[in-house]
């Protein structure tokens, strides 16, 4: 491969999030151009981007992941007319959400064009695309001229990364190059919308919320996890155990007096057999869990959702550094933001829910 760096060695460029520097982006296009891997920062979570027109950069993205070959990579783009060359139809619709909501953090789902290599779908029929508000990406995407295949930049099943040192405890050495934009803003992953279903489905809730598609759309459905549970396995990222730390997660669900109590009993319990347990929670739970045998974490006032979500992964993955056994998170409603927050902790829990009335 020429001009990759044959050892994998990652090389790492400091760049303004707002105006990054024409030359670190245009080094971080060469990689990409040359069929190299490159991290970079968007508006969500760090994402590890190939040219998405060249299958074997984009089988690199699977091997340095550990990512099973089933699960599809969303395809970004810098514009919505770039829609037209990697989907085969774009109805309508798909124009009036990317003129809505692009750039921004969905993710629009529909027929695959042939110009896209089957890998990148996991061979299915459909393609996933986005375009990212975040001027580092589209800068990239820019000067690689190709469309780019990125998933999160993390280890399979880890929690994704929201700053270029999470990229690094994951993936050091498996990548060329990463793009260290400072920390992501929205901080859970692009709302994935399938519009080849009617009504048009979200496969997985994100950064743009159920509520906003609806004011466009109408109505919008949602996959319930008993229907897949039940078998169809529409987006394989929907997989349980996912985005999980390896502590064992409990998520608690109901009144907040109830579920704070509970905590502490279960705390207490857990102490006398020697495992150490920590508390994922918001500000104002902090007091009535001081005298707890607990290591608190708080995400930020439940009231704000947009805060929650930014910290939610590196709340779990600074949880997991400090070798806690247990983590108890409480639950944050599925209004807005918060749905994105219930299913990643829903599934950070992998059926581990206590349901408090
Ligand atoms: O915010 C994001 O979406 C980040 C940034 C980097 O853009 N990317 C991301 O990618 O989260 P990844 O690969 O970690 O998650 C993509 C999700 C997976 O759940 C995958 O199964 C689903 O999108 N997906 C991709 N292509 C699909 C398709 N054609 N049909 C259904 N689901 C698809
Ligand atoms: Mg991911």
């Amino acid at each position: 491969m020429n001009g990759v760096n044959p050892a994998m060695q990652t090389h790492v460029l400091r760049v303004d999030p707002d105006q990054p520097a024409a030359e670190a982006i245009g080094r971080a296009a060469e990689v990409i151009r040359r069929g190299g891997l490159v991290a970079f920062p968007t508006e969500t979570v760090y994402g590890l981007g190939a040219d998405a027109l060249n299958p074997d950069a984009v089988a690199r993205i699977f091997s340095a992941k550990g990512r099973p070959a089933h699960d599809p990579l969303i395809v970004h783009v810098a514009e919505a007319a770039d829609l037209s060359r990697v989907a085969r139809e774009v109805p309508e619709m798909a124009q009036r959400l990317a003129a809505h909501f692009w750039p921004g953090p969905l993710t629009l789902v529909l027929p695959r064009a042939d110009i896209v290599p089957l890998i990148v779908t996991a061979g299915g029929p459909t393609v996933a695309v986005r375009c990212p508000a975040h001027p580092v990406a589209l800068a990239l995407i820019r000067a690689a001229a190709t469309p780019i295949a990125a998933p999160s930049a993390n280890r399979f099943g880890e929690p994704s990364p929201t700053t270029a040192q999470h990229v690094l405890d994951d993936l050091a050495g498996r990548f060329d190059l990463l793009l260290d934009g400072g920390p992501t803003a929205v901080g859970v992953e692009s709302t994935v919308l399938d519009l080849t279903r009617d009504p048009p489905t979200i496969l997985r809730p994100g950064g743009v919320t159920r509520e906003a598609l609806e004011v466009e759309l109408g109505r919008v459905a949602t996959l319930e996890r008993e229907a897949r549970e039940a078998g169809a396995l529409a987006s394989p990222g929907l997989l349980d155990r996912h985005y999980a730390p390896r502590a064992e997660l409990w998520l608690f669900t109901g009144p907040r007096e109830r579920v704070l109590a509970a905590m502490r009993q279960y705390a207490r319990e857990a102490a006398q057999v020697g495992r150490r347990v920590a508390a994922l929670v918001a500000d104002e739970d902090l007091a009535a869990l001081a005298d707890a045998p607990l290591t608190l974490q708080s995400v930020g006032p439940a009231a704000d959702l947009a805060l929650v979500a930014r910290n939610l992964f590196a709340a779990l993955r600074n949880l997991d550094m400090q070798g806690v056994d247990v983590i108890l998170a409480r639950d944050f409603g599925r209004r807005g933001l918060g749905l994105a927050v219930h299913d990643r902790l829903t599934r950070a829990a992998a059926g581990r829910v206590i349901k408090l009335t």
